[in-house]
């Protein structure tokens, strides 16, 4: 038996959680979970939302997977996603994008990898107010951190057979920070003359992603470029509860995430999509070399989507959660 870490999260966390233990198990997947709590609701019982415990099963499982986790906008506590990218060194975000057959969706034949900087940008968490009505938010881009993402871009194409990296950015404006970052890219690139190397600027790259997706190979890029254009591609195959998400750090421990947040307008109501937190879980069976069930999981999916009898009302269906696990299962 394997073990493996289970978070699962606030609002449709559990119910979606639960629907992906069910898949993995009827997958015959040998799976053992270690259940923490993390998020929103824990820190309110205890005033912290990772709890030490939480990261201590992590680091001796290796891998996690995690359901959404809420955070307050503008004001509160900081993310408890970012807290745990921070402390478990969860340098790099990838999200696999691919078309499902059958489903109706804007386009077909999608078949992307956005790969995205975790660790720094942005979300360093760097902001103060300068007088009163000004407010300075610091971006900050390291060498170290452009080179590792970068090499985790071409050493990830070149273990999926993929042909082309697209690195994206803003160099044009800033040219100091995405400056640096383009050029430690083009640094590794040198280094996989198999891979095509291209750079897009990154409103370019969104006008591009909406008119004609299939140019698109591998992308990486930096976080807050990331977060916003791996939503985008989440909706380019039909939206975020069919997405999944692993967060890969420097000491082999991964964290495998759904990518949509805790949707409290449909929490508790037996409503939510699963199949973002199980292809998730497929994920993590691959990092775990069970490479077996994660396939059948995959296909189970694909064969319930292709179907379209049994699908959440985020697919434009109207089965409940319960409904399209058991449909998955019944797949499997
Ligand atoms: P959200 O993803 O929770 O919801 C956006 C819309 O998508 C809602 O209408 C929701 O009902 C729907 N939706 C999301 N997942 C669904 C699923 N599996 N099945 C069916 N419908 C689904 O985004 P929102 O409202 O911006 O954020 C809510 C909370 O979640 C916030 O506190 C936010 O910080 C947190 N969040 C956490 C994330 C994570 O833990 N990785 C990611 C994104 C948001």
């Amino acid at each position: 038996m394997l073990t493996a870490t289970l978070i699962k999260g606030d609002g449709i966390g559990p119910e979606v959680a639960d629907a992906a233990v069910r898949i993995v198990e009827a997958a015959g997947a040998p799976i053992q979970w270690d259940i923490r709590e993390a998020g929103g609701e824990v820190m309110t019982k205890y005033g912290e939302t990772v709890p030490d415990s939480v990261i201590h099963s992590i680091v001796r499982n290796g891998v996690a997977l995690k359901g959404p986790l809420t955070t307050p906008i503008g004001s509160g506590f900081s993310s408890a996603n970012v807290t745990l990218r921070r402390r478990l060194n969860l340098y790099a975000n990838v999200r696999p994008v691919k078309s499902f057959p059958g489903m109706k969706s804007r386009f077909e034949g999608v078949d992307l990898i956005v790969i995205r900087e975790n660790s720094e940008d942005l979300y360093s968490g760097l902001e103060h107010i300068v007088v009163p009505g000004v407010v300075e938010s610091l971006k900050i881009i390291t060498e170290s951190a452009s080179l590792r993402i970068g090499r985790y871009a071409f050493d990830y194409a070149v273990r999926h057979g993929r042909k082309k990296v697209t690195a994206v950015h803003k160099a044009n404006i800033m040219k100091l920070a995405d400056g640096l970052f383009l050029e430690c890219l083009r640094r590794v690139a040198s280094q996989f003359p198999q891979i095509e190397y291209e750079e897009l600027i990154v409103d370019n790259t969104c006008m591009q992603l909406v008119m004609n997706p299939s140019r698109f190979d591998v992308m990486v890029m930096e976080n807050l470029y990331g977060d916003i254009i791996s939503d985008l591609c989440a909706g380019l195959i039909g939206g975020l509860g069919l997405t999944g998400s692993a967060n890969v750090g420097s000491e082999g421990v991964a964290v495998f995430e759904a990518v949509h947040g805790s949707a409290p307008d449909i929490a508790g109501r037996n409503l939510a999509n699963p199949i973002a937190i199980t292809l998730s879980a497929a994920m993590m069976l691959s990092h775990l070399e069970q490479e077996e069930a994660a396939q059948r999981i995959q296909s189970a999916i694909l064969q319930v989507i292709k179907a379209g009898k049994t699908l959440t009302c985020d697919l434009g269906g109207n089965a409940t959660t319960t409904e399209i696990t058991d449909a998955i299962i019944a797949a499997l």
